[in-house]
């Protein structure tokens, strides 16, 4: 890794050396550190030990005397390098076989009593790191996690300029776009009752940049949306955006690609495999979803042929899907209750389950149900043998494949940050994600994603069945980022609108800017962008991207630091030409 990580060359004005870096080659110098004092004991009178904490590590200091330091106190030590005596050396420590002897200590600060201890090993409450995040980021996992950011996001830009993309910058006080999320809003104090939104991602300003001639567009873009927070999810977050013209969909995968391997390789110094490619309809039917986590198998197999017919009314529905659970044989009911309840919360009627036996006999409710046929069938299609589990949703062929797919991941799968790392590219998702209340298609990615040449000529006949030219890259079952072919053309977006139920005059109030410059000759283009907080959270092994971020926000969208989201003055507001409603009860 880079020098961030390794402090190299950091001698400065008040210290020589850095904590972490002493080792036995400097036996016998006198140097000067600076830290915050990350223990202190005392023995007798005589004799004190202070550990002392850079962002590199931790050395241990002999004081001759008595010392009045506290945890956390600042202090600049000097003193000399030296083995430490027989039998103390700690093997935990890079700098566990010496100390610095004779030393003085000088105070920089004082400081309060921490709020935690600063160690890896104390887990302190969420809120309470939050709310003293400037010592929690002192520990060293989260060093190494800033650090380990600070990394990825240097390859990436290293990448990308290698590639001869050019940094832009785009604004942050921009218009509603309509990709999906909702929208924070900043009101004009110049223009009041008209707002500012801050831009779910950069998608129209990049696009603006290909009609401008930019060619080949990337930045390290701050993106904002109004979502319910999540694991993979903050209001704020960084995306990789990149954009370039006169290419195809494989030469943004392979943009991409040579990207993150970059930055993969400089944070584990292993070569990425070539990246696997799978359609989202094959990603739906073997894994039940279009973000497949490819570090194991239970892949879903499909009985609707053996229950074509079938007798069995749970089972008469256009798709039936099984999911094994090897060994599951022994689940208890209960458990097999909360799988079922779990199941119908996700969209299904039900949960069938049927336990294997020696030669293939079933246990199950519904056995005696079951045909002869339908059972060696079961069987058969889902390579279940004795002591396996067999779970089947009947359904819509997509409910039966997402509720499977979602009890896949929950009862087989593994943290996302354990290795290895599988990535799939999935490719040719459907245009449109169903249908909303009054039944307009929706758009699945964005409205300015090109539909599959194939099926243009079904827009406006048959407009769930049209696939799009968009892209997602999926790592151990996280979306890592996603992308598309762009429409550049007027009268295909213009179709596109219409099948999204937005009219012609809407969409010109709308991005009448956008059509507008599609007229001033665009440039056929596509993009991509990269969730960084995703990817660093993966590669530093950790199951939420807040850690990963140095001020992130709390579950519930606050930051306990700074309080905000805070009212403000109604000074502040009247001069917004605001009012604030009281809160709703
Ligand atoms: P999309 O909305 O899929 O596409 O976002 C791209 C990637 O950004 C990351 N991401 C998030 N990360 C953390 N918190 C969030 N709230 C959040 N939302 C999204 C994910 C996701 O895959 N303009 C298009 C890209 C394009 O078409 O070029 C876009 O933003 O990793």
């Amino acid at each position: 890794m880079n020098d961030t990580t390794t402090g190299a060359g950091q001698a400065t004005a008040m210290r020589t050396h850095l904590c972490g870096r002493l080792d036995a080659s400097h036996v016998g110098s006198q140097v000067r550190v600076c830290g915050w004092v990350a223990k202190r004991r005392e023995h007798g009178e005589h004799l004190a030990f202070v550990d002392v904490r850079d962002h590199t590590g931790i050395v241990q200091c002999v004081v001759p005397g008595t010392v009045d330091v506290r945890s956390e106190y600042v202090v600049a030590v000097s003193g000399t390098v030296r083995h430490r005596p027989e039998g103390t050396t700690n093997p935990d420590l890079a700098t566990g076989e010496v100390e610095l002897g004779d030393c003085e200590v000088e105070v920089l600060s004082a400081a309060e009593p921490p709020p935690f201890a600063v160690d890896d090993r104390v887990d302190a409450d969420e809120a309470v790191r939050l709310r003293y995040r400037y010592v929690d980021l002192r520990r060293p996992r989260m060093q190494r996690n800033l650090r380990l950011r600070a990394t990825v996001l240097g390859a990436l830009r290293a990448s990308m300029d290698a590639q001869g993309f050019c940094e832009v910058e785009t604004p942050l006080l921009w218009a509603p776009t309509p990709e999906g999320a909702r929208e924070f809003a900043v009101p004009s104090r110049l223009h009041h009752g008209s707002f500012y939104v801050l831009p779910q991602s950069p998608q129209l300003a990049k696009q603006l940049l290909m009609v401008a001639g930019m060619d080949r567009y990337y930045q390290v873009a701050r993106c904002l949306r109004d979502e319910d927070l999540r694991a993979d999810r903050q209001f704020e977050f960084t995306q990789l955006d990149l954009e370039a013209s006169f290419v195809g969909q494989d030469d943004v995968l392979d943009a991409v690609s040579a990207a993150v391997t970059r930055a993969v390789e400089a944070v584990t110094g292993e070569p990425v495999p070539p990246v696997a490619r799978m359609t989202w309809a094959e990603a739906l039917d073997r894994f039940g979803t279009d973000k497949p986590d490819l570090r194991f198998g239970m892949e879903l197999a499909d009985l609707s042929d053996v229950f074509a017919g079938t007798g069995v009314k749970a089972f008469a529905a256009p798709a039936v899907k099984a999911l094994v659970v090897a060994g599951g044989a022994q689940t208890s009911r209960s458990r097999l209750d909360g799988w079922t309840d779990r199941a119908k919360a996700l969209g299904a009627k039900g949960l069938a389950w049927f336990r294997v036996g020696d030669g293939g006999a079933l246990d199950s409710p519904l056995d005696r149900f079951l045909a002869d046929g339908e059972r060696a069938g079961l069987v058969a299609a889902t390579g279940a043998g004795p002591g396996d589990l067999v779970l089947v949703v009947a359904d819509e062929h997509r409910t039966a494949c997402t509720v499977l797919g979602t009890l896949r991941v929950e009862i087989g799968g593994r943290p996302v940050g354990e290795g290895p790392f599988r990535y799939v590219w999935v490719v040719d998702f459907p245009l449109f994600d169903g249908v909303d209340d009054e039944g307009r298609p929706q758009a699945a990615h964005h409205p300015f994603t090109m539909p599959h040449p194939d099926d243009l000529g079904l827009l406006e006949s048959d407009p769930l069945a049209v696939r799009s030219q968009a892209y997602d890259l999926v790592l151990n079952g996280w979306e890592l980022g996603s992308g598309s072919v762009r429409i550049h053309r007027a009268d295909i977006q213009g179709r596109v609108f219409r099948a999204l139920g937005i009219t012609d005059e809407e969409a010109e109030a709308r991005f009448g800017f956008l059509t507008g410059a599609f007229r001033a000759g665009a440039p056929p283009h596509a993009g991509f962008a990269v969730g960084v907080d995703r990817l660093v959270a993966i590669l530093a092994g950790e199951e939420n991207i807040r850690e990963v971020i140095a001020f992130p926000k709390t579950q519930s969208g606050a930051d306990p630091m700074t309080g905000a989201p805070r009212p403000l003055a109604p000074g502040t507001l009247a001069a917004l030409g605001l009012r604030a409603l009281p809160p709703p009860s």
